[in-house]
This record gives structure tokens, sequence and C-alpha cells, in this order.
């Protein structure tokens, strides 16, 4: 299956620019806006720092109806809502149909017994019902406003109602207690993007039904963030790199660029490599900031551009600056000689169906979908494949090296979960009487609480058990 993949992939490489051209500018637009200022796209909506405005803004009162919402709980003996567990899956369709996890041979799809070192892969598998919903509640106070989907007053809770179920083993749910325990005097980093920062939000809402963490530092923007667990001594920072590499970046707040990115794609972004050595455990993630128009430099040297068509320059692609950043990052790892644990998490594919962003895409399921029902999209399978790839050199050096670098490949299972993106409710009640604002959907970022719990579940077995 690797070879088929890398086959396909050679085989589309050359087409890729022109292919992708107007479709990546697009979608260089789309993330400009929701990975830059996800928090920012409509200032009135949402302000940045939910902590200070949330009561103001969203009053108490404005809660879910309880009512409504018990009866939309699904509970043991009425599995027949669910869809039934699948017992087959549908056939692979060919050549042309790029595997979805890189590292597991298709040979190994049928018969995927425990690899050799007993261990089943727990990022295959189906999304399946669970009873035990979700890990919070929407009083989280770390939520920020755009992924509050039930404050925001989305209607359906069914999306609550799942569990990622590896196909060969079983995970536990994350026990918020058990971590803070294991996590005494240390510190977690997660970096990257605003899927980062969802994630983080994610982790301490899950362990704030234990303790409650304090604020610790931001800096101008709210971009990166420390939180402090008191009792435990233990620390987690969300690290601002959307590219992981040196940037500079020309965009105000609203996600209106002035010029070109320009990116240094042989140095590190200061940001997370100055604290690199001070942190127990990270996990590292870039992605789709790449799409962005951009200027390539390499030894202060511009090497060329991606969608610069006023710029007498070389059209490189973003899957050549991508590859080029990715490797110089890992190889800055593998030798860095770094004693904790990092996990490479891989980027997670947005849900936008019916259109884009800009053209009237939604995603209006209530439900997972059962693998092959999601279509992966061009860009998503480029950016992955290169991770997959990247990631597969590093981890045979990082071993050499004695570094403990892992994959955290949540791809497929974030592919399954078109239902558990905010979609309108990213703005407060978007559908209320009197509002004709125009409504931005997001269906890249997750509903908190939601499907990107089960990161952490994946996180904490991997520790536990990894
Ligand atoms: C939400 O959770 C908190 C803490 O677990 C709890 O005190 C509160 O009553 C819950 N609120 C709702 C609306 O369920
Ligand atoms: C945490 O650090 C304190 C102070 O250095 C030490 O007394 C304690 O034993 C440490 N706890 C763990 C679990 O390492
Ligand atoms: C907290 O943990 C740090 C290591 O992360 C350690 O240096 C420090 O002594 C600990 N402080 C206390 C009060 O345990
Ligand atoms: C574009 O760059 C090429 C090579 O650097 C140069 O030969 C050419 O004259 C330039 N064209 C314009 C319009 O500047
Ligand atoms: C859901 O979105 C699809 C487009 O992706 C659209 O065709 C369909 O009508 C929508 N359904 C509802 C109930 O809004």
């Amino acid at each position: 299956m690797k070879l088929n993949w890398m086959h396909w992939f050679n085989h589309k490489h050359k087409h890729l620019v022109v292919k992708f051209g107007v479709a990546v500018l697009l979608m260089g637009l789309a993330f400009r806006l929701f990975l830059s200022t996800s928090n920012r796209f409509s200032p009135k909506l949402e302000a940045p720092f939910p902590e200070k405005t949330a009561d103001s803004e969203h009053p108490i009162a404005v809660q879910f109806p309880q009512n409504e919402d018990q009866d939309e709980i699904p509970f043991p003996g009425k599995e027949t809502q669910f869809p039934e567990k699948e017992t087959h899956f549908p056939e692979k369709t060919g050549d042309s149909e790029p595997p979805i996890s890189g590292l597991v041979p298709e040979d190994g799809d049928q018969d995927q017994i425990a690899p050799s070192n007993g261990k089943c892969d727990i990022f295959i598998g189906d999304w399946i019902p669970s009873t035990s919903g979700a890990a919070y509640n929407e009083s989280c106070p770390t939520i920020e406003n755009p992924q509050n989907c039930i404050r925001n007053g989305r209607p359906d809770t069914g999306y609550l109602y799942w569990k990622w179920k590896p196909r060969y083993c079983d995970i536990p749910k994350f026990d918020p207690g058990r971590f803070l325990e294991m996590m005494r005097n240390k510190s977690w980093a997660l970096i990257g993007d605003s899927i980062s920062r969802n994630h983080v939000q994610s982790l301490l809402c899950m362990l704030s039904t234990v303790e409650q963490a304090v604020q610790v530092y931001h800096d101008k923007d709210y971009r990166s963030r420390r939180w402090h667990f008191p009792s435990y001594n233990f620390s987690v920072s969300v690290v601002w790199s959307p590219f992981l590499v040196e940037a500079a970046i020309f965009e105000d707040f609203d996600g209106v660029a002035s010029s070109e990115v320009e990116l240094h794609l042989d140095k590190l972004d200061k940001k997370w490599v100055d604290e690199y050595h001070s942190w127990d455990y990270m996990v590292i993630s870039t992605g789709k900031w790449f799409l962005k128009t951009a200027i390539y430099y390499e030894g202060n040297e511009v090497l060329g551009c991606h969608y610069c068509p006023k710029r007498n320059l070389t059209e490189l692609g973003f899957d050549f600056s991508y590859r080029k950043a990715l490797s110089f990052v890992m190889n800055f790892i593998v030798k860095s000689d770094y004693k904790g644990t990092i996990f490479f998490r891989t980027s997670t594919p947005d849900h936008f169906e019916g259109g884009e962003w800009n053209t009237g895409g939604n995603c209006n399921r209530t439900a997972p979908a059962k693998e092959g029902e999601v279509e992966v999209k061009e860009v998503n399978k480029i950016l992955r494949n290169i991770e997959l790839e990247e990631f597969q050199k590093a981890a045979a050096e990082a071993s050499k090296h004695g570094v403990n670098l892992k994959l955290l490949d949540l791809f497929q299972l974030s592919l399954l979960r078109p239902d558990g993106h905010p979609g309108p409710y990213r703005q407060y009640h978007p559908f209320e009487q009197g509002k004709n604002a125009k409504l931005q959907t997001d269906c890249l970022h997750w509903c908190l609480p939601g499907p990107i719990e089960s990161w952490n579940d994946i996180l904490m077995e991997m520790i536990v058990n990894g």
C-alpha cells in the first residue's frame, strides 16, 4: 500500500502546481481566516479571552434548555438510533485511493494482527456509540467562544456520544486524576497553529474536572500561553508557531495580509526552540499555514514562492516548502539530545462539504462517518503524505540518537468526524431572529466538548502503555 501511495504521489506530483493553483489560493484564504484569527474573525461575537468576557457576553440564563437536551441524549436501550457497528468495511477502491494510514501496509489491513511489539495500531478503528457523553461541560472556562458549540446554541448533542475504538484493541478513557498524578513536577507544550490551541483547551477542560489551571503566562496576543496546576506543580503551554520554521507574517488581526509570508525554510522558529529543552513532553504539529501565499528563503536567499503571480519568482508549490521545512525541523529534533517525549501530530482534515469555506460549504452532519464515506481532499492528502514520509525518515534517526519521537496520527479518526465542528455555531446563536450578519462556517476547528477529547485518550494510552 505504501508503494501504491508513493506511486500515486509521484504520478500526481508533476501536476500539483497547476492542478491546485486555484484551490490552494482559496484554501490559503480560508485558513488565513481560520488559523490566524479563529477567535477574532468577528470581534463583536468573539473576544479572544473568554475568561474575561464569557460572563458578560453569555449570560448564564442563556443555557441549553434541559428538557431538549435530555430528549436528545441517546441512552442505553435506544441503541437502534445508532448506526450499527460495522463488521465489514468497504472494499478498497483500488490504486487511486491512497491509504488513510500510511504506516499500515495494505495487506495488513485485512489480517492486521498485533505488530511485532504486541501492540495494535490505535490510530485505525471506528467511532462506536458510547453512553458516557462529554468529559466536561460548556462552563469550562478555558473554552474559547468560537468552539463553545453548546453555549452558542448548536441544537444537536448526539455528536458527544461516541468513542474511538481501535479496531484490534481498546483504549481506556482519559483519567484526569491519574494523568495529573503522573505529571507531578512536569511540563507539556503543544506547539503549532490554532488546532494546537483547540487541543490544549480540550486538555485543560478535561483536567479542570480535577483541578482548575491557573494561567501564568500569555504573550500580547494571547496566542502563546501557559497554565499551571498548583497542587501538582504541572504546567501546560501552548506555543504559537504555525510554521515551526521562522516566518515573517504580515497580517492584521482580521487576517488581512499586507504582504506575502516570508518563510525561512532553514531557520527554526525561536518561539519553541528557545524553550525546547525545558519541556518534558511536546506535541508538535503544523500544516495548513503552508498553503498560504509565501516567499521561500534559504540562507537568506530567495528560492521562489507559492502563489505570487505578481512577482517574478519561481513557483515552487506548498509541497516543496512543507517537505523542506518539516525535514529541517525533524533533523533538528533527532539530533537534539532531547530527554523527554515528542509527539509529532499529523495535521487534521477540514470537512467543508457542498462547497468551500467561502462558497457555501458547510458541515451539518450530526453523526460520525464510516470509513470511505468522507472524501479526503487532495490538499490534505499531500500534506499527510509529506508528514508520514518525513516522520518515517526521522524516526529511524531518532532511535539511533536516543530521542523519543512518536507519531500521533490523528488524521483518520478526525476524518471520520465531520459532525464535530462548530459550523455556524462558531457564532453565538447564529440563527437568532434579527441577526442578519453573514455567517462564517467553521468546519476545521472542533467543538468543545467534542471528538477532540479522544486525542487525549490516545495520548494517555501512549504515555501509559506506549
Ligand atoms: C458543569 O460542570 C461543572 C463542574 O464539573 C458543574 O459544577 C456544573 O454544575 C456543570 N454545569 C452544567 C450546566 O451541567
Ligand atoms: C516534585 O518536586 C519537589 C521539589 O523539588 C520534590 O520534593 C518532589 O518529590 C517532587 N515530586 C515528584 C513526584 O517528583
Ligand atoms: C516544580 O517542578 C519543577 C520542575 O518542573 C521543579 O524544578 C520545582 O522544584 C518544582 N517545585 C515544587 C515546589 O515542587
Ligand atoms: C524575471 O527573472 C528572470 C530571471 O531572474 C529575468 O531574466 C527576467 O528578465 C525577469 N523578468 C522581469 C519582467 O523582471
Ligand atoms: C447539509 O449540507 C448539505 C451540503 O453539504 C446540503 O445539501 C443539505 O441540504 C444540508 N442539510 C440541512 C438539513 O441543512
